[in-house]
């Protein structure tokens, strides 16, 4: 996510930030269903040489390591996109702040997201890269939340389904912090703004 949200007061030392709490998916948790996830893209796009493109900045973490897992050849890219604010949650107005480098005519592509919530950030990236005519296009997400999809996304390779809880960790933020955290952990009373 990139938080175009104005970043109010919080980081400053009059508002501390909230407790990080329990852990959902612990580090080794998270390593073995990669290893599973891999091996299972492996199976799927053998000789096939899959661009994976991991959505900036939450599914960098996640690729980093999925990626290292994967024993085919592959190449990676980047985009990144600006969250909604809360007037255009709704409509699933997305902003591209970063492009592709590589023309995505013909390949076969892996998007690699963090997280899905409503859906709107990855239907939106869907229709925008199916334009472009790739050869074939799928969604690897390591969590998806299972209460709030607006949307029916087809993700071909999920880590994990979650509660509707809001986490932290493993490249997932909360206003830019906790994304180094090595496990995922469910952050109490996020106080939500602008989206998130
Ligand atoms: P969607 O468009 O509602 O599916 O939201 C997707 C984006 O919102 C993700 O790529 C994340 O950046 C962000 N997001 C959704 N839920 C969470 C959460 O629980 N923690 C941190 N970021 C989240
Ligand atoms: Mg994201």
């Amino acid at each position: 996510m990139v938080n175009k949200a104005p970043i109010s007061t919080f980081g400053k030392k009059s508002t501390p930030l909230p407790s990080v709490g329990k852990v959902l998916l612990s580090k080794q948790r998270l390593k073995g269903r990669i290893k599973e996830l891999a091996s299972e893209i492996d199976k799927d796009y053998a000789n096939k040489n899959p661009l994976f493109v991991g959505i900036l900045k939450g599914g960098a973490i996640f690729l980093s390591d999925l990626a290292r897992e994967i024993k085919s050849d592959i190449q990676i890219d980047f985009m990144a996109v600006s969250s909604y604010g809360a007037s255009t949650k709704t409509s699933g107005v997305v902003r591209i702040l970063k492009d592709l480098d590589e023309d995505i005519h013909g390949r076969h592509v892996v998007i690699v997201e963090d997280i899905i919530d409503s859906g709107l950030t990855l239907s939106y990236l869907l229709k925008n890269l199916k334009s472009r005519q790739p050869e074939s296009l799928e969604i690897c997400s390591l969590l998806r939340k299972k209460n709030t999809q607006k949307l029916t996304i087809d993700v071909k390779y999920q880590g994990f389904l979650i509660e509707n809880v809001f986490v932290v960790g493993f490249g997932l933020d909360y206003h830019q912090k906790y994304r180094q955290l090595k496990d995922v952990r469910i952050l109490e009373n996020p106080h939500y703004n602008n989206g998130y």
